[in-house]
């Protein structure tokens, strides 16, 4: 695999004195420098031969994260808190990425060894776990111990293995190792991407763009953050629908025989969906959503990007997993629609928030085409709705801003009135949570439960029947639109 190097600007006061300007890491070493990433030892010395330890590696991959808050202990019996590793390693306790040695040492002031330093970043990466067609009888990972060989075959596999010293595994990394090896692994997070993800420098669209929302979902989690984005940007929305569902045993990811793993260690393989995007040229920007199954895309994601011609589109990745970030599984995607352009993806979280999406959103520089939409607030949280397109709706925006006193009724909703009539369509419908319909053409009622009745349907609010139940069942509410 090749990579270009970006130029970089060497750091205020110069290279380091035992950094030779030629030396095969020194491009690293400056870039990391510049970025925080990882220092030098002091006395403007970067010690290029010296050893990394286990703690430093975490705070490195900490850094590179952005270092997320943390709380809590980590479990290790040689970590104390309050130190300046204890955040990082117990961050990465937490996301999976170290796991100590097994009897409670996390092995602080060890050096790390040249196989855990891949280790750590294929874990960092979603631990995928790479098909047979990738194996090499004379790769780095042949020497490897049992529990590196998958990641070493990785990290060879997305060039992160220089050529200038040989990958020794059971040795320690030197810190001129780690360095090019983290900076490759940088590279490869930002190889299709238009945007600095580490820096959060932003590529500004040269033109709006109509924007569609599609994604793949098993569970639910990713269409959650689908209906967000959706709903924050008025956008269209297609769900990837596998022609053929997966069932969970389908899905069973201890389970290297079901389907899932098997699709996803065959390079060949394309789940056919279900449905088609029939107006795709309308749209310019798509965000693309899918779960990360072993650091990677689902393949369907492969089989709806080759189904379509997305030159000239550009492609905004987003996923959600358990823990992996998006890793390189959107780079390794944006390689079956080369002629699109990709913007950096990001990884959320089931529990992600409008808020946190909506920064997100407005953090990628892109000009998008906003359709005019209209807000609710429960109390003084907004929550994310997607609304009917409708007559009564349109009606509705245009009485924005409109602050509603609401009463609960019945154990199931929260009625208020509108203060005038607006245009209606009654049905005889069945409401569940989230609902929010019109009732006798100048009522407003949101649903924490379910009511049989003739009501005209306005929208529907994005948020789990717990969320709706403690927003609406614990006392009268006021809700604003706007
Ligand atoms: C087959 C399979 C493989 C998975 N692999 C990973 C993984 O490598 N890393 C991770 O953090 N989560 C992994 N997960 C968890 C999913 O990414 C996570 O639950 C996701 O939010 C599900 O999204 P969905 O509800 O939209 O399908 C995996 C789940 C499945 C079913």
């Amino acid at each position: 695999m090749v990579f270009s190097f970006a130029t970089v600007t060497m750091a205020e006061g110069g290279n380091y004195s035992d950094v030779s300007e030629n030396a095969w890491y020194a491009e690293a070493v400056m870039a990391l420098r510049e970025k925080g990433i990882m220092d030098g030892v002091g006395d403007n010395r970067f010690e290029p031969d010296g050893v990394f330890t286990r703690a430093q590696l975490a705070t490195v991959l900490y850094r590179l994260a952005d270092k997320p808050t943390v709380s809590g202990e980590d479990s290790f019996t040689d970590t104390e808190s309050g130190k300046w590793y204890s955040d990082a390693v117990l961050w990465a306790s937490k996301s999976g990425i170290v796991s100590g040695y097994g009897n409670g040492l996390f092995g602080t002031n060890d050096p790390t060894t040249q196989e855990q330093l891949a280790v750590m970043l294929w874990r960092n990466a979603g631990s995928y776990i790479l098909g047979s067609e990738y194996t090499d009888p004379s790769g780095a990972e042949n020497s490897a111990s049992g529990w590196a060989v998958d990641a070493v075959r990785w990290a060879r596999v997305d060039g992160l293995l220089t050529d200038a010293v040989p990958f020794r595994p059971k040795e320690p990394a030197t810190r001129a190792q780690v360095a090019d090896m983290v900076y490759r692994y940088l590279q490869l997070l930002e190889r299709f991407s238009d945007v600095d993800a580490v820096s959060g420098a932003t590529k500004q669209a040269e033109e709006s763009g109509k924007v569609l929302v599609a994604c793949f979902s098993c569970t639910g989690t990713t269409e959650k953050i689908a209906g967000y984005i959706a709903g924050e940007l008025g956008a269209a929305t297609f769900r990837i629908i596998p022609e053929t569902p997966y069932t969970s045993a389908d899905l069973n990811y201890n389970d290297s025989s079901a389907r899932a793993a098997r699709e996803q260690n065959d390079a060949d393989a394309r789940p056919a969906i279900s449905g088609t995007v029939e107006n795709m040229d309308d749209y310019d920007v798509i965000f693309l959503g899918y779960p990360i199954w072993w650091g990677q895309a689902p393949k369907i994601l492969y089989t709806f990007v080759e189904s379509y011609d997305l030159s000239g589109k550009t492609i905004v990745p987003f996923c959600t997993s358990g823990s992996s970030g998006i890793g390189s599984s959107a780079a390794n995607l944006s390689k079956s629609a080369p002629d699109a352009t990709w913007i950096a993806g990001r990884r959320f979280s089931g529990s992600a928030s409008l808020d946190s999406i909506r920064e997100w959103i407005d953090g990628l520089g892109l000009e998008l085409e906003v359709e005019k939409t209209m807000r609710l607030k429960i109390g003084e949280t907004e929550v994310p709705v997607t609304w009917e397109d409708n007559a009564s709706v349109a009606a509705l925006r245009e009485l924005l801003p409109l602050t509603i006193q609401m009463s609960m009724y019945g154990g199931f909703e929260q009625v208020g009135s509108i203060g005038q009539s607006i245009p209606r369509n009654d049905t005889q419908i069945t409401t569940g949570y989230g609902d929010i319909v019109l009732y006798s053409g100048n009522q407003i009622v949101i649903f924490y439960g379910s009511n049989s009745w003739a009501y005209t349907r306005l929208g529907h609010v994005d948020l789990s029947q717990q969320e709706m139940a403690s927003f609406l069942g614990t006392g009268d509410v006021s809700i604003t639109l706007f």
